[in-house]
């Protein structure tokens, strides 16, 4: 079935029918025009480190910009969309000339995993689109609502394969790219995430950073079954959240970026509202489950829109038992 066929049936029993069908039409066009630069290389000079530095600190890429100015020309097309928060701008972006009764927010991470470009490793694209409120004025707290308002959520991983994830709130489907044809076309329909599977993913470089939960947690799994697990575990990690949460999505195991104690205003490494939630949506709409250790990561009340917080992702029955490490 293609994504359109797919949008058409799925977007008929919901409110949105006819609006929220365009623009994951739209984000899925972003997807393939990324893909094709992802593909070039450095023929397209995509691995060029630019001069500039993002709100997080961190050095561009032209494959970043890039794929920031695609999606908002995407976007932008739909008249959909009163304004978006993307990782590469401070502030956020209000579009020109969209319908007055513009329904959604997007906030999107144009490229993640950006380290990998350099080598020709797997990257991709994160988005979550929100209701927009009706007559509100312009501001940074338009964004700022809970993951669990989230209409629909997704990201485009550009693999072997370029693949496209999504949610619409009733479960999660993945979507393989044709590169013949360039349709987007539906592979695995509802996504179920094995309860238990003995792999975890975690940058095991900041253990020292680790608050004691996690140093515990991360302890038991790799005394395997001479430990208190009584199982041997495996460990991945791809440094491209889109690529670790892909493989969580079609195997099982569990993704986690704790909360780190090395920069104190550094709750964790990544972004709430454009990594972070969109991911615990399509996790939780694939039977997994979200956490920050504490807190059900949808339930958290954004306060800036370009926060940070412990992301711990993946089989329900994991997560269950990082809360409990947490717990005691
Ligand atoms: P981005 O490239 O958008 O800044 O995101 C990178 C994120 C995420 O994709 C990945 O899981 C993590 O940062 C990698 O962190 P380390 O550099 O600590 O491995
Ligand atoms: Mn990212
Ligand atoms: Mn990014």
């Amino acid at each position: 079935m293609k994504l359109s066929d797919f949008l058409n049936q799925s977007c008929a029993n919901l409110n949105h029918a006819g609006q929220l069908s365009p623009l994951i039409l739209s984000i899925a066009d972003a997807g393939k025009q990324i893909a094709v630069l992802v593909a070039k290389g450095k023929l397209a000079g995509v691995t060029n480190k630019l001069d500039s530095i993002n709100v997080q600190g961190e050095a561009q890429m032209q494959l970043d910009i890039s794929s920031h100015d695609i999606f908002i020309d995407c976007l932008s097309t739909t008249k959909l969309v009163v304004g978006a928060v993307s990782e590469e701008l401070a502030s956020p972006y209000y579009f020109d000339g969209y319908a007055v009764d513009a329904p959604y927010l997007v906030c999107f991470d144009p490229l993640d995993g950006s380290s990998n470009v350099a080598f020709d490793g797997v990257v991709g694209s994160i988005f979550s689109v929100l209701p927009a409120p009706l007559n509100a004025e312009r501001s940074e707290a338009m964004f700022l609502q809970q993951g669990i308002h989230q209409i629909a959520a997704g990201y485009v991983l550009y693999g072997p394969a370029t693949m496209l994830v999504i949610t619409l709130g009733a479960g999660t489907h993945a979507f393989t790219l044709d590169p013949e044809t360039q349709v987007f076309e539906l592979t695995h329909p509802d996504l179920q995430i094995p309860a238990h599977y003995p792999e975890f993913a975690i940058n095991a470089s900041r253990q020292r950073f680790w608050e004691a939960p996690m140093q515990q947690y991360i302890a038991d799994c790799i005394a395997g079954e001479e430990g208190v697990r009584q199982c041997n575990f495996n460990m991945r990690w791809m440094a491209s959240m889109v690529a670790d949460i892909h493989r969580i999505l079609m195997r099982g195991g569990v993704f986690l970026y704790p909360k780190d104690r090395q920069v104190t205003d550094r709750a964790g490494r990544l972004r709430l509202l454009y990594e972070v939630n969109p991911m615990s949506m399509l996790i939780e709409q694939a039977g997994g489950k979200a956490s920050t250790g504490r807190a059900s990561v949808l339930g958290l009340q954004p306060t800036q829109i370009h926060q940070r917080v412990p992301a711990i992702l993946g089989s329900i029955q994991e997560v269950d038992l990082i809360e409990q490490y947490h717990q005691r």
